[in-house]
């Protein structure tokens, strides 16, 4: 576990290898959201460092010595306020900067040094309040979090899928899809009301605990903005529900999409929660994966690195091409359930690898498990060259992703994998393109600022199509928000600023 550090303000020195190039405190690059924490309410925000040298060339080794991160401000009682700072260092001449508040905060000033100068526009002084996360301050509409936050729409798929629906009318469809779906053993379903900015919710099923997935961003995302009044149901399971082949099409969100339903794809309960979690329970998220690889593309061993449970037959596949090419390949699976009596075909399990330990190898493979493989995102960004199994399943942003431009495409049943391995063991320059157009797609499109806006976006284009009044029914439950502050809001609305 990690060990939260509450300190006044933390000085975060970050030494490194002695690189030739000269670091260009003005022509190095800071951005990312965490440098507009007025205006970008997160559980924890974060920015980027790139590393430029004199001569204006992007430094691509491990950085310098000389760096440093100061993020201070006052709290109402004019006491240093609690903020734990976190560096991620890519090993490719960038940094990830992390931070978590505990408190409002004002006077806010985030410094950037390297060697006594400014980097880039440090000192970024914030002129308005700063709230902590558990602030439940929302804005008054989702126009003004898209404003501020500078969301960008839905990716067209996700989007074309919703206005398909034409006008959802949940007066004739909600009983249909209730008597459809109410299969407690096989289907776990919950209606969702949002009404005032408050979350009600009944589920039907025998396992309904992943509601809490959607419970926790729902209850951030109203401590943030103001949410229309509205009415959806969530699918709790992976496969996805609203089969084509019903008379009916049902508008339910799922976190699994296919080829054959009309399920409206979330992003998972996995991203869900570590975009949520970071800096907190969850270790593993899009962040602290790119902090914890061991080498750069270049330094990393030259074989396919898979661990995982048998939750497919082609997972098995992979494991006797292994065995048969123990030079290209380092697979083997860690848990037998689904194939338990083949387990002394394709066994023995091997222990569990921590996923950073992943990275370091240069390949990585994307097979589907049950549905599709939920680590997807964290493959893409932590920098290594991804192959991915054609499949029928879908995660929320798998339609932005471009064959042999962010990963290596192979068929379902593996068949060309070892030539396409090949190829890019003979297509060094090529196949570490691949993998850093990968890893800016995640950093571009899967980080928590994504997710929320994604979350945004989707919730205000359904209530765009939902014509059906917004009422709360007899047997729902309310969720309550688990702690907040009270933290004197005032609106911080990038306009008016
Ligand atoms: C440095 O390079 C960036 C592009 O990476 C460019 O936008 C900028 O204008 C350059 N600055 C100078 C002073 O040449
Ligand atoms: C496979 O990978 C694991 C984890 O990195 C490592 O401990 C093991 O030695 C590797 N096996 C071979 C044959 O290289
Ligand atoms: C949420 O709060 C309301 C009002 O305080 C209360 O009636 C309700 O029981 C709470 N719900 C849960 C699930 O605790």
């Amino acid at each position: 576990m990690k060990l939260l550090n509450f300190v006044a303000f933390l000085l975060c020195l970050i030494s490194k290898l002695v690189i030739s190039e000269e670091v260009s405190p003005e022509f190095t690059k800071v951005w990312g959201p965490g440098l507009l924490p007025d205006l970008i309410v997160m559980p924890a925000r974060y920015f980027f460092i790139q590393a430029v040298d004199i001569k204006n060339e992007t430094i691509e080794e491990s950085l310098p010595e000389g760096f440093n991160v100061k993020i201070e401000g006052l709290t109402e009682l004019n006491k240093p306020c609690r903020i734990w700072v976190n560096n991620l260092d890519r090993k490719d001449g960038s940094y990830i900067i992390r931070y978590k508040m505990y408190e409002p905060c004002i006077n806010m000033n985030i410094i950037i040094k390297y060697k006594d100068k400014h980097v880039s526009e440090s000192p970024y002084l914030i002129k308005n309040k700063v709230y902590s996360d558990d602030c439940n301050c929302p804005l008054k509409n989702v126009d003004n979090f898209i404003e501020n936050w500078e969301c960008e729409d839905l990716p067209y798929f996700m989007s074309n899928k919703i206005s398909n629906f034409g006008d959802i009318d949940w007066d004739t469809t909600r009983d249909k899809l209730i008597q459809k779906f109410n299969q407690p053993l096989a289907v776990s379903i919950c209606q969702y009301i949002i009404k005032n900015n408050e979350i009600y919710r009944k589920c039907y099923g025998k396992y309904v605990g992943f509601s809490m997935f959607m419970d926790s961003i729902l209850k951030s995302l109203v401590r943030k903005v103001k949410l229309p009044d509205l009415e959806f149901f969530v699918n709790l399971g992976d496969w996805p529900l609203s089969s084509f082949d019903f008379p009916e099409k049902y508008p339910i969100l799922s976190w699994c999409g296919s080829k054959s339903s009309y399920d409206i794809v979330m992003p998972t309960y996995d991203i869900t929660e570590s975009s949520l979690e970071n800096m907190g329970r969850v270790m593993l998220d899009m962040l602290s994966v790119q902090g914890n690889t061991l080498e750069k593309f270049e330094n990393r061993i030259p074989k396919l690195f898979w661990r995982g449970r048998d939750s497919n037959r082609h997972r098995l596949d992979l494991i006797l091409m292994s065995r048969e090419h123990p030079e290209l390949f380092n697979a083997s699976l860690t848990n037998f359930f689904f194939y338990r009596d083949e387990e002394h075909i394709y066994g023995p399990k091997t222990e569990h690898v921590s996923f950073f330990r992943f990275f370091d190898y240069k390949y990585q493979i994307a097979i589907d498990g049950t549905v599709a493989s939920y680590r997807l995102p964290y493959l893409l960004a932590g920098g290594s060259l991804l192959f991915k199994q054609d499949s029928m399943y879908h995660e929320h942003f798998y339609h932005q992703l471009e064959p042999n431009y962010h990963y290596v495409p192979v068929k379902k049943d593996l068949s060309n994998l070892l030539e396409k391995l090949k190829w890019a063991m003979e297509n060094e320059e090529k196949a570490l393109k691949i993998a850093k157009n990968g890893q800016k797609f995640a950093n571009e499109n899967l980080l928590p600022h994504n997710i929320f806006c994604y979350y945004i976006n989707l919730l205000k284009e359904l209530k765009e199509v939902t014509k059906s009044p917004v009422r709360i029914f007899e047997g729902m439950e309310r969720v309550n928000q688990t702690k907040t502050q009270d933290c004197k809001c005032t609106d911080n609305i990038k306009d008016e600023l």
